[in-house]
């Protein structure tokens, strides 16, 4: 099976010893405490579950600058985006404390975390970091805007992290961490994973998507692994986007051949860069490949369609990842041949007439009950959407 990034074995850092766990429960009440931001604490779940392997904590300054501008840490590790700690708290000193949760009710603590180093990073430092990580600095951007308002204050060190958030108990049937989805891999006994990264319910164009690359590359399955944290405003909510993916796998997918799995982080909206460190985490989860198609990751008009596919030849020195991409053209369907296809491979006599449709033009069919045409959505996953859109006018 292939190997976790950076490490021969995955190194979560979820304390599993229900003993040990207990007694840093214990410990953490008597500790100083910081409230994490969101962005914090996602990066928390994903170093708990594996996924950021073989990171063992949050990022000093010199690291997050290297990262940010080079893709490696000053160790020369690869890495796509920085993992911080920003907090705009100004008295945390460096030693133990507990890291609570701002997403679930009470603020119980998340991880405990061993503070060596609080670093200020000047404004000038965050901006040319988000411009490296986001290639823009407009702050209309969500990721931007995001990452801009975290504060200036830096804590660097390793963390030991007590629970899942709210992700293992508000999706039970689809959080899963790498270590769980490697396990499941190796006992389905797939020699060949492709992975799916998405965060919309499943239409037509990434049905196929799915399938073409399982076909193409023979591979024995795929992951689906939706993103369940936080989005942009207007996007579907985590659990509507579950039950049409589950519904949509039920009906046009052979038993046993996709598994549907989420994870827990923020979507930071950064295009090519964001494409990386999906394939990392999909490496660290057991997946030989990640389908990258047009404007992975994307939002709004920020990067050019294919970004996230040539940052793969650009910026990704040859043997980093061991995971590899599956590149995917433009895919829609085609009303001349009749079915979905990738456009630059519809033959001259079908090169127009796809059925293309904005997410907003979606949105608002929805709105009004109209189901979009079968040929951009199943029926199945339409009504679902519908139901969805009808219970929020
Ligand atoms: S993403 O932000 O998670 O990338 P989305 O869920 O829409 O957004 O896409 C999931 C994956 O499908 C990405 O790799 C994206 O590039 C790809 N994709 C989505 N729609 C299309 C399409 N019509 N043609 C080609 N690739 C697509």
């Amino acid at each position: 099976m292939i190997k976790p990034h950076g490490s021969d074995t995955l190194n979560p850092l979820y304390v599993e010893d229900d003993a040990t766990r207990t007694a840093l429960q214990a410990e953490a009440e008597g500790l100083p405490s910081l409230l994490l931001n969101s962005a914090a604490a996602a990066n928390a779940v994903m170093m708990a579950g594996g996924y950021f392997n073989p990171l063992t904590g949050y990022m000093n300054k010199a690291d997050a600058l290297s990262v940010a501008s080079d893709l490696k840490t000053t160790g020369g590790l690869f890495f796509p985006v920085p993992v911080l700690n920003l907090t705009q708290a100004d008295d945390v000193a460096t030693g133990r404390i507990a890291l609570r949760d701002p997403n679930v009710d009470g603020h119980p603590v998340l991880a405990i975390m061993d503070v060596e180093a609080v670093e200020t990073v000047s404004d000038e430092e965050l901006r040319q970091m988000a411009e490296q990580i986001f290639g823009t600095l407009d702050d209309a951007h969500p990721g931007v805007s995001t990452f801009l308002s975290l504060g200036n204050t830096l804590l660097s060190g390793p963390i030991q992290v007590l629970n899942f958030s709210y992700f293992a108990s508000d999706f039970p049937d689809t959080f899963r961490t790498a270590v769980e989805i490697r396990n499941e891999i190796a006992e389905r006994g797939w020699n060949k994973t492709v992975a799916f990264q998405t965060r919309n319910p499943m239409h037509r164009a990434h049905e196929e998507l799915c399938r073409m690359a399982q076909e193409r590359l023979g591979a024995d399955g795929i992951v689906i692994h939706m993103l369940l944290g936080k989005l942009k405003k207007g996007d579907i909510p985590a659990d509507v986007r579950d039950n049409c993916i589950r519904t949509m796998v039920d009906h046009y997918f052979p038993p046993n051949t996709v598994m549907i799995t989420g994870y827990g982080f923020d979507m930071l909206y950064a295009g090519p860069r964001e494409a990386v460190l999906h394939a990392l985490f999909r490496q660290n989860m057991g997946a030989d490949y990640l389908i990258v198609g047009r404007d992975h990751a994307g939002v709004g008009d920020y990067y050019g369609a294919f970004d996230a596919q040539t940052i793969f030849d650009e910026q990704v020195p040859e043997g980093a990842l061991d995971i590899e991409i599956f590149r995917a053209d433009h895919t829609a369907y085609s009303k001349k041949l009749d079915r979905v296809v990738m456009m630059r491979e519809a033959p001259d006599h079908a090169k127009e007439d796809f059925v293309l449709l904005s997410g907003t033009k979606v949105r608002e069919m929805l709105g009004k009950g109209m189901a979009p045409p079968p040929e951009f959505s199943r029926p199945e996953v339409a009504k679902v959407l519908m139901d969805y859109y009808q219970s929020i006018q």
